[in-house]
């Protein structure tokens, strides 16, 4: 594989790794006060959640516990809005409290099946926690109990979210350079 340049194809840095860092220890320092006294598990959607679920896990003091679900995702930069789960749990999560961790919504239509599918293992509890959110592109209704920060409509990469499986590891969130992919 030749690598390619990938701080060439970014047009500009939102969040630095120094701003991420501070935001998620704020998220976690209010999922450790509303889940005093409980144990948590929390469901990342891979692929590009693993890494902010890593550092939210890490900022978070209560014991938490770690399972993962793989759902049809974006072929490109657009949602095909067909849903399909191609990697289940691996626990059950009947009566426990349960936290889905994503990278970013954009139509909601992802999660919107997500939770729904969850709830009706029933859990003792279900919240979700999101690094970005793109309020713009919403097609259906979502509730976000925690959101890093509402971003607008561009296609960003970096501290987990991809462009066809490129920028994953940026440690900072940026705009991809749209010649990249028009
Ligand atoms: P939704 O079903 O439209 O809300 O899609 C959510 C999923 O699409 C996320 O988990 C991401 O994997 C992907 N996605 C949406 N917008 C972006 C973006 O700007 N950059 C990278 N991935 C994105
Ligand atoms: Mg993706």
């Amino acid at each position: 594989m030749t690598a390619y340049n990938m701080i060439d194809d970014v047009e500009r840095v939102l969040f630095s790794e120094e701003q991420l860092k501070k935001r998620i220890s704020e998220m976690g320092a209010e999922i450790t006060k509303d889940y005093a006294g409980k144990e948590i598990l929390m469901i990342g959607v891979l692929r590009g959640a693993v890494l902010f679920m890593g550092d939210l896990a890490r900022a978070v003091k209560v014991p938490v516990a770690l399972d993962f679900m793989a759902v049809s995702s974006y072929v490109g930069t657009n949602s095909s809005g067909v849903v399909r789960i191609l990697k289940d749990l691996d626990e059950d999560i009947k009566d426990k409290h349960v936290l889905v961790v994503e990278d970013i919504i954009d139509s909601g239509l992802t999660l919107k099946y997500l939770l729904e599918n969850l709830k009706s293992r029933n859990p003792a509890s279900i919240k979700l926690c999101t690094l970005l959110n793109k309020p713009e592109r919403r097609k259906v209704d979502v509730h976000i109990d925690y959101n890093g920060y509402d971003v607008p409509d561009y296609f960003v990469i970096g501290y987990g979210l991809d462009y066809n499986e490129r920028y994953r590891n940026l440690p900072f969130i940026g705009v991809l350079k749209p010649t990249v992919y028009e």
